[in-house]
Parts: C-alpha cells; structure tokens; sequence
C-alpha cells in the first residue's frame, strides 16, 4: 500500500527493475545505525575496519552466503570457522576431496547446495584463477548462485549497488511501506521498495546493516520498533500494523512421505552404511539402507536377510514434504570390518540419518 502523504511513490525502471522511491526512509539513517550497533560476524568485515581499508574476502563471503541460504547465523558460524581453518582459500577447497568436504557439511541440510559448492569452488579455482566474478550476471554463471546470492556477494564483496531480497529485508520493506499485499504476490512490489533504498555508497554495509536491522529489530514477533533508526519514516509502525506484516497467503500443506530405514550392527558398535546415489535428494551423502520414500505403499526390502526388530520412527521435514521413517534394527554376532563406528558414521551424514543412528544408540 503507498500512502500519498507518506510515499512519493516516484518509479523508475532500472534495466527491467522498477524500483519504487520512499520520500521519508533515509539509507544513511540506518548505515549511522549499523557504524554503531552492527553484528560481529566471523565473515564479516566490520564498518569501521572498512573505512581503515580493509577489504571483505569474495572466498568468505562466497563460502558465508552459500552457507547461509536456508539456515541461521548461529548455525552456520562453527562450520564457517571450521571450513575457513581448514580451507582457507578458494584453491584450498577445490583441491580437497569431496567425502571430506561433504562430512565437514553434514548437518548443514540442503546437501544439493554442498555439491555446488564443490563444482562452483573447482570452477573459480581452474576456470578463473581463484578470481571470483565481480558482477550479480556473472555470479550467476556460477553453480549454486542464484538472484539472492549474487547480489548479496556483489554487495557485500566488491560495493556493487546491488539489492539484496532476502525474507528478513522482505519484512523490513513490508512495514517500512506498510505493504498489506500478502507475499509471495507482493515479492516485487518489495523488491522495488528495496531497490529504491539501495545507495550506491557503501552498498555492502548497507545491504548487511537491513539483514542486522531485520535479524535484531525489525523481527518477526515484537518488532523493537522504540530503538528503531527508521520509526520514524515506517509507514506499518505509524499505522500500528507493523507486527502484523508481512501478511503470507496460506501454503498448501506439505504431503507426508514414509519409508523404512535399517540400522544393521556388529558386536562392536559399528554399523553397515551406504552411499547415498550422486544425484537426487542428499546425493552422495553417507547414509544407513532405506527403502523408498513414498506417499504410497513402499518396498520395504531389508539390505540383508534377518530377524529385524522395529525400533521406532524417526520423522524430519524436508522443504517440500515431511518424512516418517521406520526404523528397523539387526544385530549380528560377527564383526563386519566394513562397518563404521555409530558416533563416527552418525557424525557425517545428514539429520535425517543422524536421527535414526541416534535412535539405534547402542
Ligand atoms: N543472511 C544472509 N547473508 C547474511 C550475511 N551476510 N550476514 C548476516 N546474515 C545473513
């Protein structure tokens, strides 16, 4: 919604994106805000660092915004630390094999984005001489890098005037303009909002000060809007709406899939395991046998013949349905030397595999 008193609501199309000008919200307000109160994030290089000359990494903040899509800051800060340490370089990680780079991710979720990570890390490194591409376009070409993250890394690696539409600046946008069209219709209503405010100085402060603005004031519940650097140009606080926005248009429900998984032992405490296919749902990925998953009947055809005891069921959402699996469990009387250890296997694979080693606990 454009308030006429609020809104000059001035539109200019910029190359296919028409971006819609606020009169009152003030990009340099909220960089003021951000030299003082910003977040210390270990791939971040803070305002006033930047002013003394320091330069962000584009290999920090490549590797940073691949781990961020989908999952917390407070999640993604251990791995970060740890790839970082242990890959400190663009060439370091393309040169690292992938069952090493797949168990460092593991928990991660989303393994599709760990495999691109490795194509896109051996690009840049053999492709491009460890360079990253400084342009949203050319980012792009890249595996792994969508609108989203292009402009992030545009913005935050080389100051590109770049607009960074993620769901906490979707949030901020909403109530600053006091957008009562429910998302996803609303997404480039939004995206013009915030192309609007994008200043072409310090665009990368500016893109990290809205995501800090987003993930500390203006959050989804009980928006702290009395400490806000934009109260006073929000249209959605002025309106005493802005908790209420980003109004959604209800999803449709995920459908429940089910499947059976095995967790096969030996005396020792070691587990059989099996390589997940290359392609598909969490390609590559260690994993324990299972069947199918399936909204219908499954085939539920044991890795080796034997008296299975059912044990329970282990249930995960992945982004496009939820899944129950049966856990069903063996325990032989020989050592099978090709087995791994339960901790050291349930340590690198996914959640949903973690979940059922944590339940087959010896
Ligand atoms: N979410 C996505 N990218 C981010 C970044 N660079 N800093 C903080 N949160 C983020």
């Amino acid at each position: 919604m454009l308030y006429p008193d609020t809104t000059d609501g001035a539109k200019e199309d910029q190359g296919g994106l028409v971006t819609i000008t606020s009169a009152r919200a003030k990009p340099q307000d909220l960089l003021t805000w951000y030299d003082r109160h910003h977040r210390e994030l270990p791939w971040r290089v803070s305002p006033g660092a930047r002013k003394n000359g320091a330069a962000p990494d584009p290999y920090r903040v490549w590797l940073s915004e691949i781990m961020l899509q989908q999952t917390t800051v407070a999640a993604v800060t251990k791995y970060f630390l740890a790839f970082t340490r242990r890959w400190p370089t663009v060439h370091a990680l393309a040169a690292a094999p992938d069952e090493e780079i797949l168990a460092a991710w593991a928990g991660l979720g989303y393994y599709a984005r760990a495999r691109n990570l490795i194509k896109c890390a051996r690009m840049v490194s053999s492709e491009l001489g460890g360079v990253f591409p400084d342009t949203e376009a050319a980012l792009q070409e890249l595996p792994g890098i969508g609108p989203y993250t292009s402009a992030a890394i545009a913005a935050i690696a080389f100051d590109r005037k770049a607009t960074v539409l993620d769901g906490n600046v979707e949030r901020v946008m909403s109530r600053l303009h006091a957008e009562t069209a429910p998302l996803p219709g609303s997404k480039e209503t939004l995206r013009g909002y915030a192309a609007g405010l994008t200043p072409a100085q310090r665009s990368g402060d500016y893109a990290q000060a809205v995501m800090d603005l987003g993930a500390t004031i203006c959050t989804p519940r009980k928006p702290a809007c009395v400490i806000c650097p934009w109260r006073p140009a929000c249209d959605g606080h002025a309106t005493g709406i802005a908790d209420t926005l980003p109004r959604k248009a209800p999803k449709a429900a995920k459908p429940v899939r089910r499947g059976v998984a095995w967790v096969v032992t030996d005396p020792k405490g070691a587990i059989m395991t099996v390589r997940r296919p290359d392609k598909g749902l969490l390609g590559g990925m260690l994993a324990v046998p299972s069947s199918e998953w399936s909204e219908g009947p499954v085939d539920a055809k044991p890795p080796m013949p034997g008296e299975y005891a059912s044990i329970g069921e282990v249930r995960h959402t992945f982004t496009h349905f939820h899944l129950i699996l049966e856990v069903r469990q063996l325990a032989l009387r020989a050592t099978r030397d090709e087995f791994i250890d339960l901790p050291v296997a349930a340590g690198q694979m996914p959640t949903v595999f973690s979940k059922v080693c944590k339940l087959a606990r010896l």
